[in-house]
């Protein structure tokens, strides 16, 4: 019997001192709806131009710093191979709201590697129209991940000069409702954010239908207005997977590259906290160095043999990588 989550519930459970039963209950949610199973997801991120002005993000077009690249059609057919041949399923398209990949670019993008792969294509490039993310859904895309940020309408208003929540929360819906399974996430330690609003982060996420939520703090990057805010807290991220688990029992949860970037232990942590996907750059040097959202080091890997050592790290969590 599904429980009636409130914020009520969910903030009482957010204030405690000692967060240890709710981490094994979630813990136990996650081998009882999803199993033991890690997925582990190939992240392309084809383009870092964009139109947007996100307050938080380096790539926002108003960054003057940001070396802004798009890759050829053909790179990032060959790019998605790779992927496939080192093993992956699944592929997330990521980019910036470029306005170059229009959706019937990026819909010839999608049956290009539908033909030539078995993968499973999530995509992420902001919002468009409904009738464009029809036509990508007829072109074979299977996911969508487009995260709401924060649920709280003020908050996303001084953050996102370009758009609304109203307007994100209707993508969301939209993709719902072309059958997408459909990714939304937000973000723990924006300027604003109160217990009540993550809570408020995680019933929306339920009202949505999510499949799939990315939940990760925020890491300030120095390029961008909110450069001054500090970094969000691992721990209540991981807090806030751990609701989410309870409340989206078979929800696809991320063990997020932010978490890991604010916290490198609690990237195993958050595998026994409810998470149970993990994403993989698979984006060609040098433009990996140069998707940069906030400060990370990327360093120059092999793609086959980065997976063959994160099967390896899955494992000894005691978990089956996928
Ligand atoms: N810190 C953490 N996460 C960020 N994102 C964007 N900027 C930042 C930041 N400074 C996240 C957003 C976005 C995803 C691609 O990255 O949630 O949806």
């Amino acid at each position: 019997m599904a429980h009636e989550w409130t914020a009520e519930k969910l903030a009482a459970l957010l204030a405690l001192p000692d967060f240890t039963e709710v981490y094994a209950r979630a813990d136990a949610v996650r081998h009882e709806t999803v199993g033991d199973v890690v997925h582990i997801r190939a992240i392309l991120e084809f383009s870092n131009h964009c139109r947007r002005q996100c307050r938080y993000c380096g790539l926002n077009s108003r960054n003057p710093h940001v070396t802004r690249y798009r890759m050829s059609e053909r790179e990032i057919v060959e790019s998605a191979e790779g992927a496939w041949k080192a093993g992956y399923r699944t592929l997330v398209m990521q980019s910036g709201e470029d306005p170059y990949f229009t959706a019937e670019r990026l819909g010839g993008l999608v049956r290009a590697i539908k033909e030539r792969t078995g993968l499973a294509l999530t995509i992420s490039c902001g919002e468009m129209p409904e009738a464009d993310y029809a036509y990508l859904r007829e072109c074979g895309a299977d996911r969508y991940l487009l995260k709401h940020e924060t649920a709280d309408p003020a908050i996303y208003a001084a953050l996102h000069p370009c758009g609304t929540l109203e307007a994100r929360v209707a993508c969301l819906r939209s993709l719902k409702r072309l059958g997408y399974e459909t990714g939304s996430g937000f973000m723990i330690g924006l300027p604003g954010q109160t217990v009540r609003t993550i809570t408020q982060d995680i019933l929306l996420l339920a009202d949505i239908g999510c499949d799939m939520a990315g939940i990760g703090p925020f890491i300030p990057h120095p390029d961008t207005p909110l450069k001054d805010v500090p970094e969000g807290s691992a721990e209540m991220a991981q807090r806030a997977v751990a609701l989410a688990r309870l409340v989206l029992p078979k929800a696809n949860l991320p063990a997020t590259t932010s978490l890991a970037v604010a916290d490198k232990e609690a990237r195993g942590q958050v595998f026994a906290r409810g998470a149970n996907v993990i994403m993989r750059k698979v984006t060609p040097d040098p433009y990996k160095g140069y998707y940069e959202i906030y400060p990370a080091a990327f360093p120059p890997t092999d793609v086959a043999r980065e997976r063959q050592e994160l099967e390896e790290q899955i494992a000894t969590l005691g978990r089956i990588p996928v």
